[in-house]
């Protein structure tokens, strides 16, 4: 069994936070809430414990864990040089939602980085985890808490959900704030490039860093013609019913998704939606189950409801997931348009005609 621990997520108590610190000096495996979304820590240079973590999720060995520390000088052990971009953006970006890329020093275990001679790291600002990490006074690797490709965990349920029985301990701290994970920043290279968008947005990091370079290239498929691309997408962060996205013109989308909705019904289907309140509107007469993400504008909400929203779908055992696709580029909408591709099985190009 699983301990759970329930604390106040503003002001966490010293007791329950020292019982989680002490259980990740000793090996332990500990969910926490970070800002972005629950993490399942590990003492980082513990080898045996990071590799009972990799099983713990299920997850590769060649998937690397981020290392969270509380101060930027715990950083300085766990690597072999600090670039000079290093701390100006630590000074704009953390304690927050940005993991950066270094070189790996020997102290850290190889398995960490899945044998890459570079390492994550970050100091997260929810005060939960800003709280064990100074009790437990190790650096910590921890992962999203959830199963490996499922959606991340928003939520102590969520965590549950997947992985009761598992891990050792999990700290309740409720919902968390921003709910798509931190952005991954690789400085290793010249320029530094952005590896995974995240809760920091690219124009928020070019402000210290103009020269900070993005893979533009998109996930999915391209293309004219009403196209499904299952297999083309590198699947992550997915519920457990596929979900399709449909690509285009707004209005033509909708239709589309009336339609797709309508034809699996049709064959015997139950249909999830995953819908903004405009969609949401053009569905009102259509007997789908709908997790509403909230107005097309607000991409914080939407962010905060995406992965919590793709676990409702599922708990109400929905066959199908269909969706809007995202593909602004701004603000949060790049990591949220990011993480829904990933969850897709597959992507619906909707023509102009
Ligand atoms: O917001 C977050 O970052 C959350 C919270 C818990 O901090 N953590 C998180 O961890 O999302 P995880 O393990 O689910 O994702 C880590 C990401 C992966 O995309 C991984 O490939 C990348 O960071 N990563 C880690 N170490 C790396 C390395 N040495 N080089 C390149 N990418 C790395
Ligand atoms: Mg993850």
């Amino acid at each position: 069994m699983t301990d759970v621990i329930r604390v106040d997520p503003a002001r966490p108590d010293s007791d329950g936070i020292a019982r989680a610190a002490a259980c990740l000096r000793r090996g332990g495996l500990v969910a926490f809430p970070t800002e972005t979304v629950y993490g399942l820590g590990v003492h980082a240079l513990d080898r045996q414990a990071v590799l009972r973590l990799f099983e713990a999720k299920g997850r590769p060995a060649n998937d690397p864990l981020i290392v969270h520390v509380s101060t930027l000088a715990e950083v300085a052990p766990l690597v072999i040089e600090r670039p000079p971009h290093v701390a100006l953006l630590a000074a704009r970006f953390w304690p927050g939602p940005l993991t950066l890329i270094l070189r790996r020093a020997s102290a850290v275990p190889s398995e960490v980085s899945a044998g890459l001679d570079t390492l994550a790291v970050r100091v997260p600002a929810h005060p939960v985890a800003r709280a064990l990490l100074q009790a437990a006074a190790i650096p910590v690797a921890a992962p999203s808490a959830n199963l490996f490709s499922r959606p991340s965990p928003t939520r102590a349920e969520h965590v549950l959900d997947d992985l009761n029985g598992r891990i050792d301990m999990l700290v309740d701290g409720g919902p968390t704030d921003v709910g798509v994970e931190s952005t991954v920043l690789d400085l290793t290279v010249e320029p530094p490039l952005v590896l995974r968008p995240g809760a920091i947005s690219v124009e928020a990091l070019r402000t210290v860093v103009p020269s900070i370079a993005t893979l533009g290239a998109r996930i999915g498929a391209e293309g004219s013609a009403p196209m499904a691309s299952p297999g083309l997408l590198s699947k992550h962060y997915a519920p457990r019913a596929p979900v399709t996205i449909y690509r285009g013109d707004a209005t033509r989308v909708r239709d589309e998704l009336r339609r797709a909705a309508w034809n699996a019904i049709a064959a015997g289907k139950r249909v999830g939606v995953l819908a903004t309140g405009e969609d949401a509107v053009s569905l009102r007469d259509v007997p789908v189950v709908l997790a509403d993400l909230g107005f097309e504008g607000n991409d914080e909400a939407i962010a905060a409801r995406l992965y919590a929203a793709l676990r409702e779908l599922e708990r109400a055992r929905v066959d199908i997931i269909l969706a809007h696709d995202i593909m602004r580029e701004d603000g949060l909408w790049r990591a949220i348009g990011d993480r829904l591709r990933r969850a897709a099985a597959s992507v619906i190009v909707v023509a102009d005609r």
